[in-house]
């Protein structure tokens, strides 16, 4: 399970985090919607280990991600998918995709470089393996990307607006694969504007408001009067009516 407890982070004066509780167990996909600046970015570079806090404890499969000892089995355990791509661009495909499995879990490069390419073809790009970066259009990159935190392995995706850089034919794309992996039990942490996907692969969907949590509920009780009885999930829903519900 991966467990936020009371979690606080702040900028200087600024508290971006304030009390945020949620948890994550296997199997789960949680969608974590909210207004720009509301703080989705920040708890997820909390549960990396990107960013200090100051309050509250954040565990991943029991491991302290604030316990130095404890970080490296924590981030181990989770992999992050961000809005850009930060691929090594003198690396090809595969290569980016194998670098980590091979650098830090030190498997051996010959298995990791064909599960790299069984990822590849998994996500539609068998054929693009041996191209850089540069040579790969926004949504390939994007789903080179989404192979990557897959080769580790991880227990939980965690993804950050993964289409926000991308016109919709290459969101549509990404999403497409995304809403695989959602239905073949990949535990998901999923950071996302795309309201109307997030409804139709979550399980369960969690609503930051100025750094608070403050709405956790199934899906359907979400989208429904459940949801709706919260003014500013009212508030945001309304402003998506017909747009993207
Ligand atoms: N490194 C930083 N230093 C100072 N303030 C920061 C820093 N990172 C984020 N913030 C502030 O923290 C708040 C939350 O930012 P965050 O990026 O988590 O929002 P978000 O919900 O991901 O927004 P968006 O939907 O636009 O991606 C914002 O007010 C932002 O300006
Ligand atoms: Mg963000």
């Amino acid at each position: 399970m991966l467990s936020v407890n009371g979690l606080c982070k702040s900028f200087g004066t600024h508290k971006v985090l304030d009390g945020v509780n949620l948890t994550l167990n296997p199997g789960e996909v949680v969608s974590v919607l909210g207004a720009s600046g509301s703080g989705k970015s920040t708890l997820i570079r909390c549960i990396n280990g990107l960013e200090t806090f100051e309050a509250g404890s954040i565990t991943v499969d029991g491991f302290d991600v604030a316990k130095p000892k404890e970080l490296a089995e924590a981030r181990r355990r989770s992999a992050t998918v961000f809005q850009q791509f930060n691929l090594y661009p003198h690396m090809t495909a595969v290569e980016n995709i194998a670098l980590a499995p091979v650098e830090v879990l030190k498997r051996p490069k010959a298995e990791v470089i064909a599960e790299a390419r069984a990822l590849l073809d998994r996500v539609g790009l068998a054929h693009r393996a041996d191209a850089y970066p540069a040579q790969l259009s926004g949504g390939q990159r994007q789903r080179v990307g989404i192979c990557r935190a897959l080769a580790m392995q991880p227990r939980y995706l965690l993804l950050d607006e993964v289409t926000s850089a991308l016109d919709p034919e290459m969101t549509a794309e990404v999403l497409d694969i995304l809403k695989v992996l959602a239905t073949t039990g990949t535990t998901m942490l999923f950071v996302t504007h795309e309201i109307a996907f997030a409804r139709s692969i979550s399980h369960r969907i969690v609503f930051l408001e100025k750094g608070e949590l403050i709405a956790d509920m199934p899906t359907a009780d979400f989208f429904s009067d459940r949801g709706r009885s919260l003014p500013r999930v009212a508030r945001f829903l309304s402003k998506l009516q017909g747009e993207a519900l």
